[in-house]
């Protein structure tokens, strides 16, 4: 071969390589979109990148805890996951546009606490916060944030209304398969695949991160580690919380706590709903003279006998309030429920409601609140055009409404060195490091248990809450996700149920509150390397390694009125979830007396008996009334509690499988913020195997043993 041939060999094997390397990032790869401009990336973290173009309104950023950037960095640094040049923003008179590729087999999870599905792709979503329903995004906490399978994460940081196109509508110069003629073809496609994500919002601009990952899991750590890291909510927090009917006076409480002790439930937290105060719906947060005469005496003798107080309010004042005088000038234009709307965006307001609580409440020990309404309907909060005295959009203002209350009140504890855990019914970006759990009156345990695995998704926390049920059967189920959730909580506002309402079942439900009990050492160590690592608690499957995603298409048969598009539809596993290191919780449901649960690659054993259940593969169990099914990964080793009677509670070290692990128990005073000056205790607990393949487990304190567990015995659950 001459040297021109070889030349030519070498030019032809060189284009080959750039086609194939092209082909590898399939028609996500556009190097021109018209009238879009591309976007500029810089490196702010290893593996965090940002983009801004044009000019934003209010940040969210400016409401939430600075990045931990140790943290951020001991992840390593990942290389940027698409062509920067594949990256687009556009502004036009009445819209900002970013759009970003997505591969042919890419699933994109996250967008928001939703309690419908977990793949996003397919679909649009307008990102309001809202009381949830009807449009897909209206919901409590509709955060711009999406991971993708292939291990990357987008935020579009606005506090504008994101509209998402996920993977639908196509620009002319996507390249995308060409159409197919419905009337002879097949599989004409009702949504031609498209090759992009693309968003928008009626603004001028705003922000996009990319958060890079080896795994989805990865992703999630960087974005919330980006937002300070998860929370450590006070031990008390993950006990039982029971809401009292919202006509309760101070006796009917003590009756209650009474109650309690007589039927032996454990009570950690009282909930006061709204008429604790003395109006209420505009609130006073004032107490009422009539059903609370004494609420010093009442909130001291209450955390005396190691029960805290949480207050329901919602943030619109009651021309009655003593408070209203103060914060009538940093009010908005309009009212809710005749009450005036603070605007929390201003210090002003902001001090003048904290130094009211605390004058009230919180100096007389009351542990913190439930922030409703927040969220709305249109139909009762204020109007998209109304004015606030900050200057700040009324859009904007709602979308992070919710998120300055938590930081309003996380920031005034914080500086009284003391934690709280409350509720709060509307959340946005970066919302991992608040103290706050989402709620909601929607009430489908389905739905709730789905919201529960998106909420790891979009950096926030979730309650499924128990109000009631129509039969013992419904109650024991719903109870049972409830006590494997961030925050146990039956909300008896207007029922006024309380957890033996339904005798068939009171035992049952006693031992499932008596299990998570049990089981603080474990949630509350997987709560430390959320607040550490950015790892939800409670995660969902996509975030596990070894799982493989079930979504499956079926149907696609026309059918002129329930599928005239003849669409597939995408069937997901939304009913199980990962609680700490390695339990899988899958809930039943009312009337169901088996269930499927899908196991991610690896040995998977029974939590209750440690038998051998399956590996990689989607099982079927029967299900008892009394548990709640509980999946635990090979080598688990999960501390339980064993005898909480004690000071210093002894510890049981259960061991699932056969394989070798080390474990790191946390723990600290569980109530200060202490630990963030290294105040904490870590004992590392290791299972080892001998030469005669027999288990052993030590453990050793290697941090600290001013806060350790007492003794430490080890079971083998698994023989
Ligand atoms: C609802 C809230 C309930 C309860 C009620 C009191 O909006 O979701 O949990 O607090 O208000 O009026």
């Amino acid at each position: 071969m001459n040297s021109t041939s070889k030349k030519q060999l070498l030019k032809f094997k060189f284009l080959l390589i750039l086609l194939i390397i092209g082909g590898l990032h399939g028609y996500s790869q556009n190097t021109m979109i018209s009238g879009m401009d591309q976007l500029q990336w810089e490196k702010v973290m290893p593996g965090v990148w940002k983009a801004t173009f044009g000019t934003m309104g209010m940040n969210a950023f400016d409401y939430i805890n600075p990045p931990k950037t140790d943290a951020i960095t001991a992840l390593g640094d990942v290389a940027f996951p698409f062509h920067k040049d594949s990256t687009f923003s556009q502004l036009t008179p009445n819209h900002a546009t970013v759009r970003l590729p997505l591969d042919k087999t890419e699933n994109i999870y996250g967008l928001g606490l939703e309690f419908d599905g977990i793949n996003r792709r397919g679909n649009v979503y307008t990102l309001k916060v809202d009381h949830y329903g009807g449009t897909k995004g209206y919901t409590h906490a509709p955060v711009p944030f999406y991971v993708s399978s292939k291990g990357y994460g987008v935020l579009i940081n606005s506090a504008q209304r994101v509209k998402i196109h996920v993977g639908v509508g196509n620009r002319k110069d996507s390249k995308v398969p060409t159409p197919i003629d419905r009337t002879t073809g097949e599989n004409w496609p009702a949504r031609p695949l498209s090759d992009a994500v693309e968003a928008s919002v009626q603004g001028t601009g705003f922000e996009v991160y990319v958060f890079g990952g080896n795994t989805p899991l990865e992703v999630v750590q960087r974005y919330n580690l980006y937002c300070g890291g998860g929370i450590l909510p006070p031990k008390w927090g993950l006990g039982f919380w029971h809401r009292m009917h919202t006509q309760s006076s101070s006796d009917d409480v003590f009756n209650e706590i009474k109650d309690f002790k007589e039927h032996n439930f454990p009570l950690e937290v009282i909930g006061l709903e709204p008429g604790w105060q003395n109006f209420a719906y505009p609130c006073s947060f004032d107490w009422s003279e009539t059903r609370f005469p004494n609420p010093e005496q009442f909130v001291q003798s209450l955390n005396n006998k190691g029960i805290k107080v949480n207050l329901w309010e919602n943030p619109y004042v009651a021309p009655t309030s003593t408070l209203f005088k103060t914060i009538k000038p940093y009010t908005g234009s309009h009212t809710v429920w005749l009450g005036e709307v603070p605007d929390f965006s201003m210090p002003e307001a902001r001090k003048a409601m904290m130094d009211h609580h605390q004058k009230n409440h919180l100096s007389i020990g009351v542990s913190g609140y439930k922030f409703d309404e927040v969220d709305g309907y249109d139909f009762w909060l204020w109007p998209d055009h109304a004015t606030f005295p900050s200057g700040n959009d009324a859009v904007e203002l709602r979308q992070l409404y919710g998120l300055i209350m938590q930081d309003m009140l996380d920031d005034h504890l914080k500086k009284q060195n003391k934690r709280t855990y409350g509720l709060i019914r509307s959340s946005y970006i970066g919302a991992s490091s608040k103290n706050f759990v989402i709620y909601s009156d929607h009430y489908s345990h389905k739905g709730y248990v789905t919201a529960l695995a998106n909420s790891s998704l979009s950096g926030v926390l979730w309650t499924p809450e128990i109000r009631s049920a129509k039969t013992a059967e419904e109650w024991i189920r719903r109870f049972q996700t409830v006590c494997f959730s961030p925050l146990m909580m039956l909300n008896a506002w207007s029922s006024g149920k309380k957890p033996w309402s339904f005798p068939e079942v009171t035992d049952m439900v006693r031992d499932n509150i008596r299990l998570r009990e049990q089981l603080l050492p474990y949630i509350y160590t997987a709560f430390y390397k959320y607040q550490e690592k950015g790892i939800p608690p409670f995660r969902a499957m996509v975030l596990e390694d070894g799982y493989t995603s079930q979504d499956k298409l079926t149907g696609g048969k026309l059918d002129d009125s329930k599928n005239p598009y003849a669409e597939k539809k995408r069937i997901e596993a939304t009913d199980q979830y990962m609680m700490g290191s390695s339990i899988l919780v899958a809930p039943v449901f009312s009337g169901q007396t088996e269930r499927k649960i899908v196991l991610p690659q690896g040995n998977w054993f029974d939590f209750y008996t440690g038998k051998y259940m399956g590996n990689g593969e989607t099982i079927t169990v029967q299900t008892k009334l009394e548990q709640i099914p509980l999946l635990v990964k090979d080598g688990a080793i999960i501390p339980m509690i064993s005898d909480r009677s004690q000071n210093i509670p002894s510890i049981e070290a259960r061991h699932y499988g056969s394989k070798e692990n080390t474990y790191t128990l946390y723990n600290d005073d569980g109530e200060s913020y202490d630990y963030e000056k290294g105040q904490f205790s870590l004992t590392e607990l290791k299972v080892e195997k001998r030469k005669n393949g027999k288990l052993i487990g030590t453990s050793k304190s290697t941090k600290n043993n001013k806060f350790n567990y007492g003794e430490i015995t080890w079971r083998w659950m698994t023989h």
